[in-house]
């Protein structure tokens, strides 16, 4: 397994916000995590990145323990996050969000500013304006672009669809299939579930920190995902 989760837990400080999580992540493969506001989607994508630490066994990559790497350590082993909300560097232009996401470049692989721009061309036309500047969609796709800057042999994507219209998020998806081309293995954080549906070849559904519905899409029906997500009849 490129990457596996062990029984995860996590939370901040005493408020715990993930129990017992059981995700597997294969070279090339493309997991969805569907849950509501709260699930613990991101808390799952922070962890898995470095962001809150864990102990070292929760998380493998290649077999080996990273729960308890800092962010930077897991970003040079090739996993990048996409994170929620963007977060762009508000004083600096969109080249230079690429290029700070380049910082920790692993040696050889597809991306570079060129086959950035060759995959949103508007960002090329964008490139020297402040990244904040530009519309939500294209922000993404900075956001996107930064996180490919690193080469990453698992991309996480933490809603990146949210509060864009439908043509956006169909413009952004789009890229999805020649990220993928590269080799590289995604886990899509999504509130729309077909959009998650329609590119995953996996769904974990969370609800209130645990895992509570897996498998391929065409093994799930719209009942089973509605009770995982909302709770069912209980
Ligand atoms: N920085 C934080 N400090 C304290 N509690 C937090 C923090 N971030 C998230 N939480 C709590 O942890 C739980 C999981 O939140 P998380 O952000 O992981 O959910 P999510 O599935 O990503 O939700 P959303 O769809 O709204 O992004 C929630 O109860 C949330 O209130
Ligand atoms: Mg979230």
């Amino acid at each position: 397994m490129l990457l596996q989760t062990n029984s995860l837990d996590a939370g901040y400080g005493r408020f715990r916000a993930l129990f017992g999580i059981d995700i597997e992540v294969a070279a090339g493969e493309c997991i969805a995590i569907i849950g509501a506001n709260g699930a613990g989607k991101s808390t799952l994508m922070r962890s898995i990145s470095g962001v809150l630490p864990n102990a070292p066994g929760m998380i493998l990559h290649n077999g080996e323990p990273i729960g308890a790497l800092s962010a930077a350590a897991i970003l040079k082993r090739g996993i990048a996050m996409v994170p929620e909300g963007r977060k762009l560097f508000p004083s600096l232009s969109v080249e230079e969000n690429l290029l700070i996401g380049g910082q920790k470049r692993r040696g050889s692989g597809a991306w570079s500013l060129q086959t950035i721009y060759d995959l949103f061309p508007i960002l090329r036309e964008k490139r020297a304006l402040p990244g904040t500047s530009l519309s939500g969609g294209q922000q993404q796709m900075v956001a996107i672009g930064r996180a490919l800057m690193s080469n990453p042999e698992l991309l996480l994507c933490d809603e990146i669809s949210l509060g864009l219209a439908p043509v956006v998020i169909r413009d952004i998806y789009a890229a999805l299939p020649r990220i993928r081309e590269t080799g590289a293995a995604v886990i899509v954080v999504e509130q729309d579930i077909t959009q998650a549906l329609r590119v995953a070849d996996r769904v974990y559904c969370l609800m209130e920190g645990r895992v509570t519905l897996s498998g391929t899409p065409d093994t799930l029906t719209r009942d089973a995902i509605h009770d995982a997500y909302f709770g069912g009849h209980a």
